[in-house]
């Protein structure tokens, strides 16, 4: 598995699975048991997905069977805003994550958005890294202007920023204010996350020919030859073999030039985070 170096220096892999939506417990652990038994080593879990019971009862089967130890994973998980309202807030969020995990750490934990007080909850981050209890620490769906504002301000810089990423909205500017705070960017929605309709798009579906690939692995590894982390969530067991199978094909340079005219500028379908109401719902009003 392809890594890539965190600002902490552990390494973290490239590929991995995420579990958003996947709330049946059953059906959770049979996803994340099936992508261990397949080679991923990174799976992406969250509070608010209500699974990282089931994501832990993965992990520690699969080391019982002996697919791999606990030093091989990478588990990230993230902080809900409703508990990003101050450090103690933070920090029992962290350790009620832990506890319904089953997990003695996290190798990554993030605050899920910019919202409530996050520069609060940021040192409650602070506090669980230095304690240990999580090995790096991390922000999702920060815009660059508050990627710079944290990382300006903040003792330990972010390790990553998982944002929405996909060949429909390419984020340049995210990726070179990251690259510039050493932040790395992880993609969510790598396939487009049931919207854009990919499938149906010409480009993809002439270049993932040419290559004898499908749309998604096309989608994948574009987003990784950028250097961008990918977490496709896939329930069903033929999609998470086919998305982890994206090494053994390389994209031209015009072919990645042609990928990028599909950029629509702006994500947001579902996730609208420049909408007030969005904001608000999300905290609870
Ligand atoms: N930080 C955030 O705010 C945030 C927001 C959204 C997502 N995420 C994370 O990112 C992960 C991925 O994002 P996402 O779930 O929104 O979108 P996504 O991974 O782009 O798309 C998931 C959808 O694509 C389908 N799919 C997967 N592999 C496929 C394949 N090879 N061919 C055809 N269809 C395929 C899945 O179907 P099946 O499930 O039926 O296999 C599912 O319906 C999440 O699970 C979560 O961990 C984070």
């Amino acid at each position: 598995m392809k890594t890539i170096q965190l600002n902490t220096g552990a390494q973290m892999p490239m590929l991995g699975l995420g579990v958003f939506r996947i709330s049946d417990k059953k059906q959770c652990r049979q996803a994340v048991l099936h992508a261990i038994r397949t080679g991923y080593r990174l799976i992406d879990t969250a509070t608010a997905y209500t699974n990282e019971d089931a994501v832990g009862d993965a992990v520690r089967q699969a080391i019982d069977e002996g697919l791999c130890t606990r030093e091989e994973l990478f588990i990230t998980s993230k902080v809900w805003v409703t508990d990003m309202k101050n450090y103690d807030t933070t920090r029992r969020a962290v350790e009620k994550s832990l506890k319904t995990s089953g997990l003695e750490y996290f190798d990554l934990y993030l605050e899920h958005q910019a919202m409530n007080d996050y520069f609060a909850a940021w040192r409650g981050l602070e506090g669980a890294y230095k304690d240990g209890q999580v090995r790096a620490i991390g922000v999702s769906n920060f815009y660059p202007h508050a990627l710079a504002n944290l990382c300006e301000c903040v003792e330990i810089r972010p390790a990553v920023d998982q944002i929405e990423i996909h060949p429909f909205f390419i984020q340049r500017e995210a990726l070179v204010n990251m690259k510039r705070y050493g932040v790395i960017p992880e993609a969510w929605a790598p396939i487009g996350g049931g919207r854009y309709s990919p499938f149906k798009n010409e480009i993809l579906q002439r270049i993932a020919e040419a290559h004898g690939k499908t749309v998604a692995q096309v989608m994948l590894r574009w987003n990784l030859d950028r250097g961008v982390v990918v977490i496709p969530k896939a329930a069903r067991l033929e999609h998470i073999e086919e998305n982890f199978n994206v090494w053994d094909f390389t994209l031209t340079p015009d072919e990645n030039k042609e990928i990028e005219t599909l950029d629509l500028g702006l994500g947001g379908q579902r996730t609208k985070h420049f909408d007030p109401d969005f904001v608000r719902m999300c905290l609870g009003k």
